[in-house]
C-alpha cells in the first residue's frame, strides 16, 4: 500500500539546519525550496517524496517532535537535555562538536574543590542543576541567562558559568578558562515516540541511510 502521509522534519534554523540538509541531501532527500537562503519562509514541502520540512528555535524543536507535528527533528544534545522531552534520540549525525563546560576565571577553580556555595550563570540550567546537585553533591544557586553567558563572571553576576565550548575563543578572549567538562555535545536525530512505530519502516530506512554516509 502507498503511504500517501508526508513525514515531518523539525529542524534547527541556522548552522545546523544547512549541515543537516547537507547531509541529507547526500542520501537523496532534497528540498530546493531551502536553498533560497533570502527567503523568510518557514515551512517547505517536497511533494514527489512527501516531506515536509520546518525551520524553528532549537529549544523548540523537541517540543514538535514530542507533540508529533514533527516526526523527527534535528537538534543539538544539550538541547535534549535541557529540555527533557518524551522523545526517542536514535542517532549521533557527528556535526556540530563541541563540548558542554563549567568555565569561569582560573581562580575560581577552587570554588569547585571546595563545594563552596557559589553562583553558577548558564542558558542551560537544568543542565547546571543536575551536573552540581547529582554529580558533584553541590549546592549552587543558579542563575537563568538567555546569552553572552560569558558576561557573568566577568561583570561579577556569577562566580562560574556553564556553558558550550567549540573552539574556545569566547573564552580566551574574554579571560576565562574551561575548569570542568561536563559531557561531549553533537547534533541529533530524535524521532516522535508514536511516529516510530506507525512510521517505523521508512524511518528506520533514514536512520540506516544516514548511518552509512557518517
Ligand atoms: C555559544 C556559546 C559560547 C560560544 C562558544 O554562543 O554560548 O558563547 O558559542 O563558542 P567558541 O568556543 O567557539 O568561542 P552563541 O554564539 O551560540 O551565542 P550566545 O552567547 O548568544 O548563546
Amino acid at each position: 500500500m502507498e503511504n500517501n502521509r508526508y513525514l515531518t522534519f523539525a529542524l534547527t534554523k541556522g548552522r545546523l539546519a544547512d549541515k543537516t540538509l547537507k547531509l541529507l541531501n547526500e542520501v537523496g532527500i532534497t528540498c530546493e525550496e531551502m536553498l533560497d537562503k533570502e527567503s523568510r519562509k518557514l515551512v517547505f514541502v517536497n511533494e514527489e517524496l512527501k516531506l515536509k520540512f520546518f525551520l524553528s528555535k532549537g529549544p523548540d524543536v523537541p517540543t514538535y517532535v514530542e507533540y508529533g507535528v514533527a516526526d523527527i527533528g534535528v537538534v543539538g544534545k544539550d538541547t535534549i537535555m535541557e529540555e527533557g522531552r518524551r522523545i526517542y534520540e536514535v542517532l549521533d549525525l557527528g556535526f556540530g562538536k563541541c563540548r558542554m563546560c563549567v568555565c569561569g576565571p582560573a581562580s575560581a577553580k577552587e570554588l569547585l574543590e571546595h563545594h563552596e556555595m557559589i553562583r553558577v550563570a548558564s542558558k542551560y540550567p537544568k543542565i547546571a542543576k543536575d551536573y552540581f546537585y547529582n554529580r558533584k553533591f553541590q549546592t549552587v544557586d543558579i542563575i537563568k541567562l538567555n546569552g553572552s553567558v560569558e558576561l557573568g563572571p566577568i561583570v561579577g553576576l556569577s562566580d562560574v558559568i556553564v556553558d558550550i565550548v567549540e573552539t574556545g575563543s569566547t573564552l580566551k578572549e574574554n579571560g576565562l578558562e574551561v575548569l570542568e567538562e561536563i559531557c561531549p555535545l553533537s547534533a541529533r536525530m530524535i524521532v516522535n515516540q508514536v511516529s516510530m512505530k506507525m512510521e517505523n519502516e521508512r524511518i528506520r530506512k533514514l536512520i540506516n541511510d544516514l548511518k552509512n554516509v557518517n
